[in-house]
């Protein structure tokens, strides 16, 4: 049984488990290979046939058993273990070999896998899978970046394995080197931002319109039939409907409000920064994470500080108003992010195509959504659109609906219900279309405070002025 089977998978664990069930559901033969025993043991008793899916706790075994050149894909926490698990692997890998990063390693750890594992003969992608674990089992989409031909030997089993769209693999060759890892991490930036989203318009219904959990579950329902329809908003509309276990009420309302993070939204807001492009929704997402971890410190100044009575609205009119902002601060979020990848691609040489990349998030992944379909068509039109808001097929949709978010943020505000994601949502907006911005007055600042020079609207040049009479 040497060198026979189509596909090794490290890692066993849930993700790695379902991926490589997949595949083999897929009609590939697949070998595992990880560590703990049982975790080995779990996988071929599941896999049913030795023939199709086998495994081993041993890595020469799991190297012996592949086929040439071998297709290893790592599922395993992304940081060092990965690079622990490469140099296990390395003694018996040949060249041509291929390693795939299925996790959410960070970018630069990929370039520095990629040009380590050159060395070695050894072709290296970063492959972004998104989906969870019901993804992984039944369709993910996958965001594989690294050397071009060496991804034909990948490109199958990828395309077999993927969610489909109308048909179409959610999966696609993105681009050298830690194009894919990039490219996830985006796609987590923009996963926070309309997380962030989902919740404090929920907030705002409860609070401001006293919806009860019936309620949000039948609004959020209607919401995913319509041009809302996403996975977040369908799986919010079903978290207001779980019972709780342990009381009488439901779930949702015993959940502490403390959100955790792993760290690729605020990688993507870091490198946003470091880019220049401005990223607010996602930015004022992984902040609101941090503000929420202060909860002893909030219980304390909410007793100090109280806040305003909200004054009720009319509940159908606040139904329309919320679902018009969520439209707005959702196309506003894509927008960002998108703008962002297509700077990294200038800045790191990734020759993305944002068509492409939108195509592959319309299924399988947790920001997937009816709106990515027509984000592809508006980059379809325009390969090298610089932001979404210039596409003359979203100016409709975004100026149908930014008075829903005006109308909100100054009740959230009067009434004192944070709506940060849509505030910074609908501030980015009236700032990236305003042809004239008040930063006139901070280039004379700077000017008047250090001589910083600055330029005019109405001739060429570089000037200074003795500001201090
Ligand atoms: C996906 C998700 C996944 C991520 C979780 C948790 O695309 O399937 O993005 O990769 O790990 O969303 O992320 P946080 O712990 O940072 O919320």
């Amino acid at each position: 049984m040497k060198n026979t089977y189509d596909f090794g998978l490290v890692g066993l664990g849930v993700m790695g488990r379902n991926f490589i069930l997949n595949v083999a559901d897929n009609g590939f033969t697949a070998f595992g290979n990880d560590l703990d025993a049982e975790k080995v043991s779990a996988l071929i008793e599941e896999g049913g046939d030795k023939n199709k899916v086998d495994a081993s706790t041993e890595v020469s075994t799991f190297a012996a058993a592949l086929a040439k050149p071998r297709r290893i894909m790592l599922l395993v926490p992304a940081g060092k273990v990965v690079d622990i698990v490469i140099e296990n692997l390395l003694p018996h890998l040949d060249e041509g070999d291929i390693i795939i990063d299925g996790g959410n390693s960070f970018y630069t750890d990929t370039d520095r896998r990629d040009a380590y594992l050159k060395t070695k003969g050894i072709n290296f992608f970063g492959a972004g899978v998104s989906g969870g674990a019901k993804g992984a089992r039944r369709g993910p989409s996958i965001m594989p970046g690294g050397n071009r031909e060496a991804y034909q030997h990948v490109k199958p089993i990828f395309e077999a394995v993927s969610a489909k769209y109308k048909g179409e693999p959610c999966v696609a060759y993105l681009g050298p080197k830690s194009a894919g890892n990039y490219v996830k991490m985006v796609h987590n930036g923009i996963e926070y931002g309309l997380m962030q989203l989902t919740s404090e318009i929920y907030d705002l219904l409860k609070k401001g319109g006293d919806f009860s959990n019936d309620e949000l579950h039948s609004t959020y329902s209607k919401w995913n039939k319509g041009r809302l329809q996403s996975f977040l908003v369908e799986i919010t509309s079903e978290i207001f409907e779980q019972e709780d276990d342990l009381t009488d009420g439901r779930l949702v309302d015993q959940i502490l409000d403390k959100a955790k993070q792993k760290g690729t939204g605020k990688w993507t807001s870091q490198n946003a920064m470091d880019l220049g492009i401005p990223v607010p929704s996602i930015d004022i997402a992984v902040s609101m994470r941090e503000i929420s971890a202060l909860k002893e410190e909030r219980v304390q100044a909410d007793a100090l500080y109280g806040r305003p009575k909200v004054a009720h609205m009319d509940k159908d009119k606040l139904e329309k108003l919320a679902e018009e902002a969520l439209y707005f601060s959702f196309i506003i979020t894509y927008a960002q992010g998108l703008h962002q990848l297509a700077d990294a691609s200038k800045e790191y040489g990734y020759e993305l195509d944002i068509t492409v990349v939108a195509k592959i998030w319309r299924a399988g992944c947790i920001i997937r959504a009816g709106l990515l379909a027509d984000i592809t068509e508006a980059f379809k039109a325009d390969k090298n659109l610089p932001n979404l808001l210039l596409s003359p097929t979203f100016v409709e949709k975004v100026q149908s609906t930014v008075d829903a978010a005006r109308t909100l943020v100054s009740y959230g505000a009067t009434n004192g219900i944070p709506l940060p994601g849509l505030s910074n949502s609908l501030t980015y907006f009236d700032a990236y279309t305003s042809s004239r911005l008040p930063l006139n007055v901070i280039q004379a600042q700077r000017d008047y405070f250090g001589s910083h020079t600055y330029e005019r609207l109405d001739r060429e040049g570089v000037f200074h002025t003795e500001w201090e009479k």
